[in-house]
């Protein structure tokens, strides 16, 4: 079973989208096993975001993701990770399909709503600097024999 790290940027909780975001991924089947309304700071920032430390909009990243409160949360599920991607479309909103969430609600590539992990790489890593292990949760849904 995966786990991702999805996180609703400041633009999303802004908008009152975390309600709309969350109820996407659990009528699709998904578990939640962590969750929680935080500030990330600067540092945290520029270790989520090392790998586009060289990119030209890396400040631009972090002081937007530094912004305002930010929902954080971890999914587990089958394949969770690139069925997450999908669902939270292309990341310039312009081109992400409708039905998607940046699609259905985002307009610019630096404010899209909704942060996804990439690779399962990615997803331990961002796990593991958002959330200290007491804050998941392990437990099984009855429903899951239904999905
Ligand atoms: S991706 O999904 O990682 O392949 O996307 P990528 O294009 O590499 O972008 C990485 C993150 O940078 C954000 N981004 C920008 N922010 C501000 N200005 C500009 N021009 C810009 N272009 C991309 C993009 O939303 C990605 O954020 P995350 O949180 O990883 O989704």
């Amino acid at each position: 079973m995966e786990r991702t790290y999805l996180m609703i940027k400041p633009d999303g909780v802004q908008r009152n989208l975390i309600g709309e975001v969350v109820s996407r991924f659990e009528k699709k089947g998904f578990t939640l096993v962590g969750a929680k309304l935080m500030t990330v700071t600067k540092d945290l920032a520029e270790t989520h975001y090392a790998e586009h430390k060289e990119r030209p909009f890396f400040g631009e990243l972090v002081d937007f993701i530094t912004s305002g409160p930010v929902f954080a949360m971890v999914w587990e599920g089958e394949n969770v990770i690139s069925t997450a991607r999908t669902m939270m479309g292309a990341t310039n909103p312009a081109e992400a399909a409708p039905g998607t969430i940046r699609g259905d609600y985002g307009v610019q590539v630096a404010m899209n709503v909704i942060h996804g992990s990439d690779s399962p790489e990615s997803a331990k890593r961002e796990i593991g600097i958002f959330f200290e292990d007491a804050e998941l949760n392990n437990y099984e849904k009855v429903v899951n024999k239904w999905v």
